[in-house]
């Protein structure tokens, strides 16, 4: 089968020996509803509120995944330059600031690197928020919860590899100026912010950062809790704080998340603090208790940055320059 079709994965989850784990029907069919063609019937035009133009157009019948704070559909968008896109619509509620949004977004499409998903536009209408980005082929949440599915689909790089490049793009994300002085903050780092692309090999791409930010500040009824999975992902310092603490949020936050990242990739799937409900994992990280580090062998060659990142002093986690350098002496 060629490289990169898109029945691979499906088959193999199909035929898998453990028939509780195999695929139900209606997963099958929402599978193989991605893969038929984006045709102009299908597709809705959002009509940009405030220049009333024609930017963004996405497809209701090709739904890809819902996350916290929205959906995510394929579509179009004529300065793309690619024939798909993925369109991510966030409902933006009463008594959010358009300009702030506005801002965040125009930012946000000015950003150029390799390990950053490509962001096209953005379109707002009345109710939704529609943004056009570069379609990849899952998320590292989905690669590794579902290996059957997403593995050798498209050759991954080095484990080496994967982490630098996560790192690269996060210290791209980090010397990033905006608003006049402050420097940008993911505040949302997970597994399934960061992308995996299509390309052969495939490239690591970090998605959504700021957006948090947008929606929040945004957003009066807006709550922490509704992001789902962040919980997880918390620096001890974020956890039972109120939510204006949790917004501001710092670099050194994201370099903690990114640590038990790199965890969750190389262990294919394990949490450096544990696997349990949401309370066991944020009580683990408050406590400093890294119940599952020895599921990943101190000989490890990340074994030691990890541990630097996942410390509960803020002060003493490394920058992502520093994280950068030490992952690149690893040849
Ligand atoms: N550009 C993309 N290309 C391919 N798949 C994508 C893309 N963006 C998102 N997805 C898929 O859609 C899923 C949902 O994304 P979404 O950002 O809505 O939720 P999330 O990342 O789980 O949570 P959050 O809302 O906090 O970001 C992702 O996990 C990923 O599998
Ligand atoms: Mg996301």
């Amino acid at each position: 089968m060629p490289v990169g079709h898109f029945a691979m994965g499906l088959i193999r989850w199909m035929t898998q020996k453990d028939p509780k784990q195999r695929m139900k029907m209606s997963e099958i069919f929402s599978y193989l509803k991605l893969s038929q063609p984006v045709t102009s019937a299908n597709l809705k035009t959002v009509l940009d509120s405030r220049n009333r133009t024609k930017t963004i157009q996405f497809s209701k019948t090709h739904y890809v995944d819902g996350g916290g704070y929205g959906s995510v559909y394929l579509g179009r968008c004529e300065i793309s330059g690619s024939d798909i896109i993925v369109v991510k619509r966030v409902q933006w509620l009463e008594g959010s600031q358009a300009e702030a949004i506005n801002r965040e977004l125009t930012a946000l499409k000015k950003l150029n690197h390799t390990n950053i998903v490509k962001f096209f536009d953005s379109a707002l209408d009345d109710d939704f928020i529609h943004i056009g980005m570069e379609k990849c082929l899952t998320s590292l949440d989905l690669y590794c919860r579902k290996p059957l599915l997403y593995h050798g689909i498209i050759p991954m790089p080095s484990e080496q590899q994967v982490l630098l490049q996560m790192a690269e793009g996060l210290h791209y994300i980090h010397s990033q100026i905006v608003n006049g002085s402050q420097r940008l903050i993911h505040r949302d780092v997970k597994p399934g912010n960061i992308l995996i692309s299509c390309d052969n090999p495939s490239v690591i791409k970090w998605a959504d950062f700021g957006l948090s930010r947008a929606v929040v500040t945004g957003s009066k009824s807006f709550t922490w809790s509704k992001l789902k999975g962040t919980d997880r992902w918390l620096a001890p310092e974020l956890i039972h704080q109120d939510l204006k603490t949790k917004v501001r949020g710092s670099q050194s936050c994201d370099v903690f998340a990114l640590g038990c990242v790199f965890f969750f990739y190389l262990t294919q799937g394990l949490h450096p603090f544990g696997d349990g409900d949401k309370d066991f994992v944020q009580f683990n990280i408050k406590n400093a208790n890294s119940v599952n580090k020895n599921k990943l062998s101190n000989e490890h060659f990340a074994f030691h940055i990890i541990e630097k990142m996942i410390q509960s002093d803020p002060h003493k986690r490394p920058k992502m320059s520093v994280v950068v350098a030490e992952l690149k002496t690893i040849w």
